[in-house]
């Protein structure tokens, strides 16, 4: 399917690996020139280079923290005005709540909840002034089935998800759409780095570990980045303008609502 963005400019934060860099890729193969950013130079460089070779699309790496004004800044220098953004971030650990410090609270909602607002406030009125505008936030599955140990994520992403539901209403008419993609056990570095704390802790092997995982899940396996990426691409396509305050739980049936 022709996605009707070729030509377009997108931000995506977070995404010199994971599920950012499929939404990069995925994007850069429908013609959309892409920034990509990371904090690490090696790994970011890495892989804009990979997707230009796959793709031929125009991929500008940053190397920048995405959570801080100067980094947010060097993003914006590589694209003023960008036609879509894909917001996304590294999460917290895994920290039993009553563990949790002032500082290591409000890190977690700049990281999660006000780091996105405040992207969302820079690009938000040229998107208007365009009548085009495409924003995805990777949020989590756990904000509809909170998880143990990942309290502080669940409520500084349950609370950007509230925050952009009134502001996507607002610009609608604009053509300017505003979504959520609910990732649910994606076969990351992020999940096997959680799967080996339970390796660990249980004294098993990361491959029973990683099997007792995935057989909790419907679809008896882990989602591929790029599976994520596509869902992501298609938001952010020309046919999906209709589409906005959505929240699209991607996690292989785990889910057990019958309307979400
Ligand atoms: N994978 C899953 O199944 C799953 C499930 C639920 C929620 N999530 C959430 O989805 C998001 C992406 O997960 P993932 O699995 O793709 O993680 P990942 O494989 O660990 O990749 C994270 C990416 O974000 C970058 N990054 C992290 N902190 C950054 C910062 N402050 N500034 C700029 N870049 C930063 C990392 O690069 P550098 O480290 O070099 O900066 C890396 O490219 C996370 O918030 C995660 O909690 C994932």
């Amino acid at each position: 399917m022709d996605l009707g963005i070729r030509g377009r400019t997108a931000i995506v934060c977070a995404s010199s690996q994971g599920l950012g860099l499929a939404c990069a890729r995925a994007l850069a193969e429908a013609g959309v020139s892409v920034v990509v950013n990371g904090r690490n130079r090696a790994v970011l460089e890495r892989s804009a280079e990979e997707i230009r070779k796959a793709t031929g699309a125009d991929v500008t790496p940053v190397v920048a923290d995405v959570s801080t004004p100067e980094g947010q800044e060097a993003l914006f220098a590589a694209c003023r005005t960008p036609d879509i953004l894909v917001n996304n971030n590294g999460g917290p650990p895994f920290r039993d709540f009553r563990e949790l410090g002032r500082a290591q609270m409000i890190d977690g909602v700049i990281a999660n909840m006000v780091t996105a607002i405040e992207l969302v406030q820079k690009v938000i009125d040229p998107m208007v002034r365009r009548r085009f505008g495409r924003i995805v936030n990777i949020t989590s599955g756990s904000v509809k089935m909170p998880l143990a140990g990942l309290d502080l994520s669940s409520g500084a992403r349950a609370g950007l998800t509230a925050f952009l539901a009134g502001v996507a209403r607002s610009v609608a008419a604009s053509n300017v759409t505003i979504n959520f993609v609910l990732p649910g056990t994606f076969d990351t570095d992020r999940l096997r780095s959680g799967i080996e704390i339970t390796a660990k802790r249980r004294g098993i092997s990361m491959e029973a570990a990683a099997a007792e995982r995935a057989a909790t899940v419907p679809a008896k396996r882990f989602g591929e980045a790029d599976e994520f990426g596509h869902a992501c691409a298609f938001l952010c396509s020309a046919h999906a303008g209709y589409i906005t305050g959505q929240n699209l739980l991607i996690d292989g049936g785990v889910f057990p609502g019958t309307l979400g």
